[in-house]
């Protein structure tokens, strides 16, 4: 709550809550992406030049510290801002966290004299750092020029609509280096995006070092080469060995990296299906007997899990390791476009059907993921999986990520899940984003331009007020089976994940995409700034 000693800031801050409802209260001068929950714009300006020092208000929490440090790390750099610590109380910036306001949010002042940020929690002292960096010149972050210039007086209060905003990137179809990965979290956690879901194995790679299984970097973390095209006529390799993983010690730093920047990393480990090449370097998980090869096409594969005691016990090996080097609340296990062919050819398979009282196969893969469920709950893990994980018995504690349309979301809230709306009509950054095909880079298919990402609305208007509660957030995928470069996904993310931001993080009051267009172009000119690639807007 906003504590009534605020006095004429408390009703400013009133008023915006009330202005942003109503919709008329966008000031034209400033460009904030996500739009914050309420902006009231005074007169005048805050002169900042390189001379400006800052206050942290609690300078012995080195947290504080540090997430100050990364913010202005590259200020200092170009020499737009000094931001020397020895101010004292009449520095230009002071930031404080004050423990007021939900999770994640935090109340930024500019008057003419300075700037005064206070945040509820380290997620929103980061949050509203980013806010400050949108009311500067786009370039300062980079340019040895911009070394004085103006901030308009305004005062917000700010805080998520969901605690749930995500993107996600496949690794696997094509494989990015650390430091694209940081990168790709520095773009995240700019615009308050506070999950990173990192789909860390596929049919065509496995991506992640496991101690106990040496062949699933040796030899699953490689293909022989890929498929050419939409690989819809005969296949055409283009005869390049393609792999590649990332250490322990890398996803370590990885972890920590995103850490800092209030991102927490949810790694995917496909289950049952999207298995081959853990297959290709363990046959004897699979319930025919191999070889197999690392996929070198896209698709479904029907070669996957069988539900033997050892695959359990390889599986949570696995887990184990994946567990002690992510220290985020959930675990991915995939559970999508299973097909069961081989289970019901598979005498174990049907054994068990007996056994456990099942009619249909696609019992056995709720069976499957109850156990690994079980599993993670013992070690203090929540699972996640795709919206097939419904089918056969939904686990009693998972979260649903619903994929195929909102059905599956709409069904899991009904019966007391939690649910992250990811539908492909909306939110999957892989499709096209112009109907132009002919001129966007070559891509899987499907039509999303940035108006369709903007309009999403996670909370399906049908449910039951205590079952919307249950829409924990939303998240964009970026599937890259047709993206080789960190350029290429740059392209296919930008802008369309802003447009996400502002679904997951703002009001879905203060929406408005013609002035969600003009505040881009800001954006567009850090982008630019900053070297990183994007699609420009059609409008
Ligand atoms: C998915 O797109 N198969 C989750």
């Amino acid at each position: 709550m906003i504590k009534s000693s605020l006095g004429r800031s408390h009703q400013l801050l009133l008023m915006g809550i009330v202005a942003s409802l109503c919709g008329c209260d966008i000031p034209e001068d400033h460009s904030i992406v996500p739009i914050p929950r309420s902006v009231i714009v005074g007169s005048g300006s805050l002169d900042l030049n390189s001379s400006a020092g800052v206050h942290l208000i609690d300078p012995s929490d080195p947290r504080i510290q540090e997430i100050f440090d990364i913010w202005a790390a590259p200020y200092r750099e170009s020499g737009a801002l000094a931001l020397s610590e020895s101010g004292g109380n009449d520095s230009a910036i002071k930031v404080d966290i004050d423990g007021q306001g939900a999770a994640e949010s935090y109340r930024l002042s500019v008057t003419t004299e300075g700037i005064t940020l206070n945040a509820a929690d380290y997620a929103g002292l980061f949050y509203g750092l980013q806010t400050l960096s949108q009311l500067m010149p786009p370039d300062a972050v980079t340019s040895s020029d911009v070394s004085s210039f103006e901030l308009p007086v305004l005062e917000i209060d700010d805080a998520p609509r969901f605690t749930y905003r995500g993107v996600h990137l496949d690794v696997a179809r094509h494989f990015f280096p650390p430091e694209f990965i940081k990168h790709y979290i520095d773009l995240l956690a700019m615009y308050k995006i506070n999950r990173f879901h990192w789909h860390l194995t596929e049919d065509q790679g496995w991506r992640i070092e496991i101690d106990q299984y040496p062949k699933l970097t040796e030899v699953a973390a490689f293909r022989e080469q890929t498929q050419m095209g939409h690989g819809l006529d005969e296949f055409q390799g283009d005869g390049v060995r393609y792999g590649g993983f990332y250490t322990k010690d890398e996803i370590r730093e990885i972890v920590a990296y995103a850490q800092a920047r209030s991102v927490m990393i949810i790694p995917e480990i496909e289950m049952p299906g999207h298995a081959t090449a853990a297959l290709a370097a363990y046959p004897e998980l699979a319930c025919t007997e191999g070889p197999f090869e690392v996929a070198m096409t896209w698709g479904i594969f029907e070669d996957i899990y069988c539900p033997y005691e050892s695959t359990f016990e390889f599986l949570e090996n696995v887990l184990l390791e994946v567990i002690d080097l992510f220290p985020g609340d959930y675990i991915h296990i995939g559970g999508d476009e299973a097909p069961k062919a081989r289970w019901e050819e598979s005498e174990y398979v049907q054994d068990l059907m007996v056994r456990e009282g099942f009619n249909d196969v696609e019992q056995v893969q709720g069976y499957f993921i109850r156990r690994i469920e079980q599993f993670l709950n013992e070690h203090g893990k929540r699972l996640i999986g795709w919206d097939e994980i419904i089918e056969g018995g939904l686990p009693p504690n998972a979260t649903v990520m619903s994929w195929r349309g909102t059905i599956g979301g709409i069904e899991a809230s009904r019966r007391g899940h939690d649910v992250v709306m990811t539908p492909y009509s909306h939110l999957y950054l892989d499709y096209y984003q112009s109907a132009d095909q002919e001129n966007e880079p070559f891509a899987i298919g499907g039509f999303l331009p940035l108006d369709t990402v903007y309009s999403y609305e996670p909370v399906p208007s049908q449910l039951r007020e205590r079952d919307k509660t249950r829409i924990i957030g939303a998240q964009a995928n970026v599937w890259t089976e047709y993206m080789k470069t960190g350029e290429h996904v740059e392209y296919m993310l930008l802008p369309r994940m802003l447009a996400l931001a502002e679904v997951v993080w703002s009001p879905a009051e203060a929406k408005n995409f013609t002035d969600f267009l003009k505040r881009i172009e800001w954006h567009l000119d850090r982008f630019d700034a900053l070297g990183v690639n994007y699609r420009e807007p059609d409008q």
